[in-house]
């Protein structure tokens, strides 16, 4: 197999602590990386790098692991801009559009969809991604969540199915119909192409027991959980997901002290997604205070046409940097290792040797500019291990 040295590289940040300075970021300075077309083969001083097939030369520009985009909504049809403007004249944001997306989806052919998705997946790889989750959760039918898994799945092996979305206006008045259809057919259809299972468990949309009914169903089926959870309004959402040893939980806008305890002591990280709070102007989490009580904490783009049409990890780290508090180096390493512990994966989110082979040039010569320079595309390259990459 080919194998490729990356040399010149002004800080190297591999989220290894046993490589560099012994950081929880493990980082090195001047250094070098292997790598094949599948792994990361060693890491150390550039005056120390061995010979490989192919040199790229990184002219004294910041290396990072590829960003891990843990929560989006990449497959659907239409957009509501129209409400993002309303919002920002004061209109509140309740989920409500959702079924907008959901008719414009439905309306959608399937070639329709594998463009739009393509563009965004493409837009997030341009920005730094190279793992991405993308749930379903725009059509609310068997056959038309079917079809969202599988273009999903033409994209990323994180395909999560969301047909617990919201109840669909065609079962306003049967309520227990569609809960009926989830746990039966659709889901029957939908597991066999999903890895995961997630329910928007809040105000106006799921509530608590019905999620964990069909999470527990899902998970009967071979479906590992995830949640949203408290974007709108406080509720026992997070113990469910501890209680279900949830990968993840996701938003987390409003919590209480007993939420938090129960985090820390669990293995369910908290997915904070702060383009949710910026387009929907609501209250940022409070990333501090899960960072203190040593919650594992991942960030992700939560792309999605109604709350956050966000498909920048840049940007999502200037905004935690700027309105969450959380240092430059907290909101990388929750990009990247963070997001892989939300999808339960060790091989990648760092650049250790043995990681996937996905790694990120900075046209920068530290990770700081990510957010020291927002609006701007700092990421110059992105390799993926699969020798798909993304150069500017
Ligand atoms: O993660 N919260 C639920 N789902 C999406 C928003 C969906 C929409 O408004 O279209 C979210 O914010
Ligand atoms: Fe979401």
């Amino acid at each position: 197999m080919a194998t490729r040295v990356v040399r010149h590289v002004s800080e190297l940040t591999t989220n290894d602590p046993s490589l560099g300075d012994y950081s929880v970021l493990g980082r090195l300075f001047d250094a070098a990386l292997v790598v094949d077309d599948e792994q990361v083969l060693w890491v150390g001083p550039d005056s120390e790098a061995p010979d490989a097939d192919e040199m790229i030369d990184a002219a004294h520009r910041a290396v990072v692991p590829g960003f891990v985009d843990s929560h989006t909504h990449l497959v659907f049809a239409g957009e509501r801009s129209d409400e993002f403007e309303a919002r920002m004249a004061g209109v509140h944001y309740d989920g409500g559009g959702i079924a907008r997306t959901v008719a414009s989806t439905r309306a959608a052919t399937i070639d329709e969809l594998h463009r739009g998705t393509r563009k965004r997946v493409a837009e997030l790889v341009n920005g730094g991604v190279t793992t991405v989750e993308i749930k379903s959760g725009y059509e609310l039918t068997t056959d038309g969540e079917t079809r969202a898994l599988e273009v999903a799945r033409s994209f990323s092996d994180e395909v999560t199915w969301l047909g617990a979305h919201v109840v669909p206006p065609e079962f306003t008045n049967d309520r227990d119909g569609y809960l009926d259809l989830l746990t039966t057919s659709m889901l029957d259809s939908c597991a066999p192409h999903a890895k995961w299972a997630d329910v928007f468990c809040d105000r106006g949309a799921f509530s608590v027991d019905e999620a964990r009914e069909v999470l527990t169903r899902a998970r009967a089926k071979g479906l590992a959980p995830r949640l949203h959870a408290n974007q709108l309004a406080h509720s026992g959402a997070i113990a469910l997901a501890v209680d279900l040893d949830c990968a993840s939980v996701d938003h987390c806008t409003y919590l209480d002290d007993n939420d938090i305890d129960l985090l820390s002591a669990s293995a369910t990280v908290a997915t904070l997604l702060p383009g949710a709070e910026f387009s929907t102007r609501s209250p940022y989490p409070s990333a501090r205070r899960l960072l203190d009580a040593g919650v594992s904490v991942a960030l992700a783009t939560d792309c999605n046409p109604g709350s956050s049409y966000v498909t920048s990890m840049a940007f999502v780290i200037a905004l935690a940097v700027r309105e969450m508090y959380m240092s430059v180096d907290e909101a990388l390493f929750a990009c990247t290792k963070g997001g892989a512990l939300a999808l339960r994966r060790d091989d990648v989110g760092h650049l250790g040797a043995g990681a996937r082979a996905d790694f990120v040039i900075l046209d920068a010569p530290r990770a700081a500019h990510l957010a020291y320079r927002p609006g701007g595309n700092v990421v110059a390259s992105t390799y993926r291990a699969d020798r798909s990459s993304s150069r500017r």
